[in-house]
């Protein structure tokens, strides 16, 4: 059961936004392109890495609040495979703030059963980095609660790539070279296997781009663009995110409501 005074307090802005959603139509897999801590840090005449170092508060809040929404899924990106090409000074705070990060929050990740995994190539980062997320990992396994996904030296075609890879060398090993796949079968080689595709894709700092992201997931995911940059947004932030959300019609390519109700009716007369 959804706790909504641990969402909101009484009187607050955030309680009315809670009150306007729909607690039973909530989206199960939320997924954030975080973007806009340079320009946080720049307004403020801050070095870039301050921006995304006040980022993590943002990190920290939205997947808390996912966890008490009782959403399925959040997937935070976090570092792009096209994000080595910044500062050597900005890649090294970045991979920091990860370590610091996993190490403060795992206590919360626990209390809140939230089960935590990385995805990206993973195994392209330092190997201190990679001890801390496998062992986040590892301690949060069990938990049943929200799947905190959190997305590392990851490319959306990268991933498609290195699915196409890992599915070859499955056929070549049962040597079954000629097989034909369908959609169900990448999909279920993909970093996300077994994990639904997302519903909702946020993108702060009101840039209108995909960036690489979850390129195959995101097919039919309503995405919402916000001009909050990063470290700016919070819990409020996410509830404007869901009611956009549940304002949108999703039809999956096909037809819905009154339309629909129109098709139905007029092959029910032409059926009779
Ligand atoms: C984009 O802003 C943000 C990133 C490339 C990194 C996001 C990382 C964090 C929020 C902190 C680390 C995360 C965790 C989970 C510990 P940008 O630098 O591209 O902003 P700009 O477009 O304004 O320059």
């Amino acid at each position: 059961m959804i706790d909504v005074r641990k969402l909101a307090e009484p009187g607050s802005i955030e309680e009315t936004l809670l009150e306007r959603i729909d607690l039973k139509r909530l989206p199960r897999h939320v997924a954030v392109i975080m973007d806009g801590n340079g320009r946080w840090a720049r307004a403020r005449n801050l070095p870039r890495v301050e921006g995304h170092r006040s980022g993590i508060a943002s990190v920290r809040e939205i997947v808390e609040t996912a966890a008490r929404l009782e959403l399925g899924v959040i997937t935070l990106y976090a570092f792009s495979v096209e994000n080595w090409k910044r500062p050597r000074y900005e890649v090294a705070t970045l991979m920091m703030l990860l370590k610091e990060y996993l190490r403060k929050e795992l206590q919360t990740l626990m209390e809140n059963n939230i089960r935590f995994t990385p995805i990206g190539r993973v195994d392209g980062l330092d190997p201190s980095v990679q001890r801390e997320l496998r062992y986040a990992e590892e301690k949060t396994a069990e938990n049943s609660g929200l799947l905190f996904q959190i997305a590392l030296n990851y490319g959306g075609r990268a991933e498609i790539v290195d699915t196409c890879n890992r599915i070859m060398s499955i056929l070549r090993e049962k040597e079954m070279s000629d097989a034909v796949i369908d959609e169900d079968f990448f999909a279920g080689h993909l970093y996300t296997a077994n994990v639904d595709d997302p519903d909702l894709l946020i993108r702060t700092s009101g840039e209108l781009r995909v960036s690489n992201f979850l390129l195959w997931q995101i097919a039919y995911a309503e995405i919402h663009v916000t001009k909050v940059l990063w470290p700016d947004f919070r819990r409020r932030n996410l509830f404007e995110a869901i009611i956009d959300f549940q304002s949108r019609e999703r039809r999956y390519g096909g037809v819905e409501g009154a339309e629909a109700e129109m098709f139905i009716e007029a092959d029910d007369a032409a059926s009779s």
